[in-house]
């Protein structure tokens, strides 16, 4: 049925096409109209992101067509994690990384670094080897001041320390706390700050959005950070969330009012919303909700200076392959077509 009433409008649009006309049409249907998202988010101050993989160039025509045109800030999926730059302690392989940074940079898109520490995606040399702390200090700071100096000011924000948080909001036990203990935090900041002065630096966390254990732990360690001087800029929140658990409007406001109270911004960094396999319209319709929802508080926020989408379209999204029986989760379909998600953010952005 969607061919049948696509054709009309393909008819439209080759007309238009051939009259250099824009057709600037707008509400629901099948085509986007023709103001990006990323304008529309530009007028009240904030970035619209997805993040992309390294093989962007091999994917469907639309997924380019897409990535090209509608978002302002993009953040390489994978090729900026340790495993991928640093691939032994003497090689640092930046391939992907370039290609991504270049593509963004061609497009006039800003670049989310992501990221410089992580408890995950570390590559073997460094997960297996037996360091001292003054050792793992060393890797450390040579890991983080090589990969931002690569890219410094190309590169205008980084998720310099990413998921550092237990659930209960005590701090994960990760090689880095283990070995160095809680004081690496403080130093990568530290470093990557030497590296890129004028780059933006944040923690990035997941089900830290709300109010709870995990975001009360993040907010003590912001203020302990900022009253320590450290160079902190924000608190990335993920938004990882699914149509059953997801932050209330009014518990992610209140976060990000408290983080702004310590003058730190605080960016949507990573948001899908994933949904149990096969997605039912109610589904599609609680999902453009829990979008329009988490944009709008962002909205609200003058804190808030930017909202990731984790990749936009169905057919490119880790959820599948990571939450076995989910997925649905983006705002484009697998077949590119815009979701109940993408109305309702237009919607909420054109408020
Ligand atoms: C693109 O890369 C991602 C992440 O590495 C991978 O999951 C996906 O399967 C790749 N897609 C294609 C079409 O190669
Ligand atoms: C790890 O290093 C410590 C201190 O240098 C040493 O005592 C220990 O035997 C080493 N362990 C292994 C498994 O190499
Ligand atoms: C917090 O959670 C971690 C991981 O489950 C656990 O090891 C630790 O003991 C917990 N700490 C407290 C104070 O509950």
């Amino acid at each position: 049925m969607r061919r049948l009433l696509a054709l009309p409008v393909l008819a439209a649009a080759l007309l238009l096409a051939a009259t250099g006309c824009d057709s600037g049409g707008d509400g629901p249907g099948t085509t986007p109209p023709d103001t990006t998202l990323a304008a529309l988010a530009a007028e009240h101050d904030v970035l619209f992101g997805s993040a992309f993989d390294a093989n962007f160039s091999t994917l469907e025509a639309e997924y380019q067509r897409i990535l090209g045109s509608q978002f302002a800030v993009v953040t390489p999926g994978n090729s900026m994690k340790w495993d991928a730059t640093q691939p032994s302690r003497t090689t640092f392989r930046y391939t992907n990384a370039d290609a991504q940074v270049a593509y963004a940079e061609g497009r006039g898109m800003k670049i989310r670094g992501h990221t410089l520490v992580w408890h995950s995606q570390l590559p073997f040399w460094l997960t297996s080897g037996n360091w001292t702390k003054q050792q793992l200090l060393d890797i450390l700071r040579e890991h983080i001041q090589a990969v931002v100096t690569r890219y410094k000011g190309r590169v205008y924000a980084w998720d310099v320390v990413n998921e550092p948080f237990e659930e209960n909001g005590t701090l994960r036990n990760s090689i880095f706390h283990r070995i160095i203990g809680p004081e690496y935090i403080a130093l990568a900041f530290q470093w990557a700050h030497e590296a890129d002065p004028d780059a933006k630096l944040y923690l990035n966390e997941y089900n830290a959005e709300g109010l709870g254990a995990k975001s009360n732990g993040v907010y003590a360690l912001a203020q302990q950070l900022v009253a320590a001087g450290v160079p902190i800029d924000g608190i990335g929140m993920q938004m990882h969330v699914t149509d059953t658990f997801y932050p209330s409007a009014g518990d992610l406001g209140a976060n990000m009012r408290r983080i702004g109270d310590l003058g730190l911004d605080v960016d949507i960094t990573e948001m899908d919303v994933r949904l149990r396999l096969p997605a039912t319209q109610s589904a599609l319709a609680t999902q453009a909700s829990i979008y329009r929802s988490i944009l709008t508080t962002c909205l609200a926020a003058s804190n808030c200076k930017a909202f990731t989408i984790w990749d936009f379209s169905d057919a490119h999204s880790w959820i599948p392959s990571t939450f076995p029986g989910f997925g649905a989760a983006l705002i484009f379909d697998e077949d590119y077509e815009p979701k109940p998600a993408y109305w309702a953010i237009r919607d909420a952005l054109e408020d």
